[in-house]
């Protein structure tokens, strides 16, 4: 599937206009880096119960199973992962002067990787792990998986600095994100399903405060046509090139 040439030129233009943009990213962003979704056909909660193992109680009860179904799986398909056209295209929408921050609900480090300068990492990181007792960060470099869960020299289990469910989200992060997104001119919202809070929320800030909303999904989520103005059916790398092709073409038209 692929958009019409207007619904793209239609986002363009109001890339185009804008200098205080916002990026919302999602799971879907990195399925053409090979990173599964976590929701629909191939997603990770089709194969496990999130509940059973992404929520915090199941990790402080039990961190060796957590640890072996999860986190194990996870860090070994970021270690190779690269970053692909829809976050190259975000980036060059930063290079254009259009896009100021991405904030992504992704804890796979693919925007930085791509050049991104101003990355509010929503759910945390996988890159970076945390002491569950001293809170001390540490790297992955540090430790061996021989033995898991993975110890800190203070004596208790590290894990990965990502939000689980039934955790709070950084109260500094969520209040620039929502700053940012109360002051944005427009908000793509590229490859969620928007239905986890409080996330899926910003979209609604941008929008009350009239920013333009143009959305890029293969699949219809609960903004299309009540929040979105522009909805891109497609994916996000064939989607965002076209996108930053069309911007180019009416920033060389301006000069
Ligand atoms: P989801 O898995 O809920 O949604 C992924 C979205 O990506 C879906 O709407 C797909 O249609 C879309 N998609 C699939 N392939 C795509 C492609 N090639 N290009 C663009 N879009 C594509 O992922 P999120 O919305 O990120 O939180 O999920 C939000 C949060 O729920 C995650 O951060 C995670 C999860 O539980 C925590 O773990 C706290």
């Amino acid at each position: 599937m692929q958009p019409s040439q207007t619904l793209i030129e239609q986002a363009a233009a109001a890339c185009a206009r804008g200098t205080k943009g916002v990026a919302l990213t999602g799971a879907g962003i990195s399925v053409e880096s090979g990173i599964p979704p976590f929701r629909g056909k191939g997603g990770l909660w089709e194969k496990i119960d999130p509940m059973k193992y992404a929520h915090i109680d199941a990790l402080v009860s039990n961190p060796a199973e957590v640890w072996e179904v999860l986190f194990r799986g996870i860090g070994e398909l970021l270690t190779t992962a690269t970053p692909n056209a829809g976050h190259l295209g975000l980036q060059r929408l930063e290079q254009m002067g259009i896009l100021q921050t991405v904030i992504t609900q992704n804890v796979d480090g693919l925007h930085q990787k791509a050049g991104s300068s101003d990355v509010i990492e929503f759910h945390g990181t996988h890159a970076v792990l945390r002491c569950m007792g001293c809170h001390v960060r540490s790297d992955w470099q540090a430790i061996t998986l021989d033995r898991i869960p993975p110890v800190c020299p203070c004596g208790a289990y590290l894990r990965p600095d990502v939000v689980m469910f039934g955790e709070p989200i950084d109260v500094g992060l969520l209040r620039r994100s929502q700053i940012l997104s109360a002051n944005c001119d427009v908000m793509l919202v590229v490859g969620t399903s928007a239905t986890v809070e409080p996330a899926a929320y910003l979209p609604l800030i941008a929008k009350d405060r009239g920013a333009f909303i143009i959305e890029i999904n293969p699949e219809p989520t609960p903004l299309t046509d009540r929040v979105s103005d522009v909805t891109l059916l497609g994916p996000a790398g064939e989607v965002m090139e076209r996108i930053v092709a069309a911007v180019a073409n009416i920033q060389g038209r301006s000069l």
